[in-house]
């Protein structure tokens, strides 16, 4: 018997390309879904979170596409209140980071049934017992605001496989929370190509680089807590929300965000928005205590988002052309929730 050695393994002189590296260097190849659902205004923990990392992946041309999730409000909730004033608000909170419209669709999942007809067979891909296990969903049900738990709540990480996989979306950029979830999305195309053959892309996760930010009273910021400086807040709130925030009793600002979180996450904001390091603004505030903290932080937020808030003030003024442009973005996401369903039917054989 000859013995052949097996080859050598690859030295590992060089560290792996990173996901963020291979989308830098082929942008073409990547499509991405991802959305925010339309409870509130969306802040600066989002921004920093992710939005921002959104408009810079379009900058390198990469497909965007964001979903407004409007049945997913329903999950831990029995009404979904203000939908319109909370979806044009998004709306207008995208274009205002700098979305393009004319390259990034935009759309809400309620105006696409095509998407929402994949739940059907997607669902007879999972067991309850699975559907069951999901720990985001166990947390959501832990914090729900409904009388009971709805069917819906269980099913929409399934829905949201739907959100991604109609457009065979490959890249979904999303904070940990989500981690369970796309799983499902994986799961669940993973089968369907086992069953009926190849249709979909497994996704991959974009995972937020930045680190998260604390509202103003320390704890996560949150629409719901009231914590939350939000893009659309004007100087003078940012103001008083920054001039409320929560410090510690030493007076010398340091970075130091195990230790000294509520400080350090302001000093954090501060340099996020001067495109700084956090240590270099701590020292240079130094001896100066929280008042020079606040003054420094506000000023930089305020300075960051002016651009902003000046094109979401424009957008605003013209309400119809948002209107328009989410519109326009629901009939592209048709079409192409059209064109995959039929794959679909084709595929499992159904009667055409
Ligand atoms: N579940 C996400 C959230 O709560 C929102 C969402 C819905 C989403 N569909 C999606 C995110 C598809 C990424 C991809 O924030």
């Amino acid at each position: 018997m000859t013995v052949t050695a097996a080859a050598p393994a690859a030295a590992p002189t060089a560290p792996a390309v990173t996901l963020d590296e291979q989308v830098a260097r082929n942008p073409s190849a990547y499509r991405i879904l991802t959305g925010d659902r339309p409870t509130g205004p969306l802040h600066l923990g989002h921004y920093f979170g992710t939005l921002h990392n959104r408009v810079r992946l379009q900058g390198l041309g990469v497909e965007l596409n964001l979903i407004v999730p409007d049945y997913q409000v329903l999950t831990d909730r029995d009404v979904a209140e203000r939908l319109t004033e909370h979806i044009e608000g998004l709306v207008l909170d995208y274009l205002a980071a700098g979305v393009d419209p004319a390259r990034t669709t935009i759309f809400t999942h309620s105006a696409v049934p095509a998407l929402n007809q994949l739940l059907l067979p997607f669902l007879s891909l999972v067991s309850v017992a699975e559907l069951g296990r999901n720990p985001t969903v166990k947390e959501e049900i832990a914090h729900s605001r409904q009388a009971a738990v709805s069917g819906l709540m269980f099913t929409y990480p399934v829905h949201q496989a739907a959100d991604i996989l109609f457009c065979k979306a490959n890249l979904v950029p999303v904070g940990r929370d989500q981690l369970p979830h796309l799983e499902v999305s994986r799961t669940v195309a993973r089968r369907f190509n086992e069953r009926y053959g190849p249709v979909f892309p497994e996704p991959q996760t974009l995972l937020s680089a930045a680190p998260l930010l604390l509202g103003t009273d320390g704890t996560k910021m949150s629409k719901s807590r009231g914590n939350a400086i939000a893009l659309s807040a004007t100087a003078d709130e940012t103001a008083r929300l920054l001039r409320g925030a929560k410090t510690d009793a030493e007076r010398h600002i340091t970075y130091d965000p195990e230790n000294r979180p509520e400080v350090s996450s302001l000093v954090l904001l501060a340099a996020l928005c001067q495109g700084r390091e956090p240590e270099a603004v701590a020292r240079e505030i130094g001896g100066g205590g929280a008042a020079a903290l606040k003054r420094t932080v506000t000023e930089a937020v305020n300075t960051y988002l002016a651009p902003m808030r000046e094109r979401r003030a424009e957008y605003a003024r013209d309400m119809e052309h948002v209107r328009a442009i989410l519109r326009a973005g629901n009939a592209r996401a048709n079409a192409v929730a059209e064109a995959t369903l039929a794959e679909v039917r084709e595929a499992m054989g159904t009667f055409r």
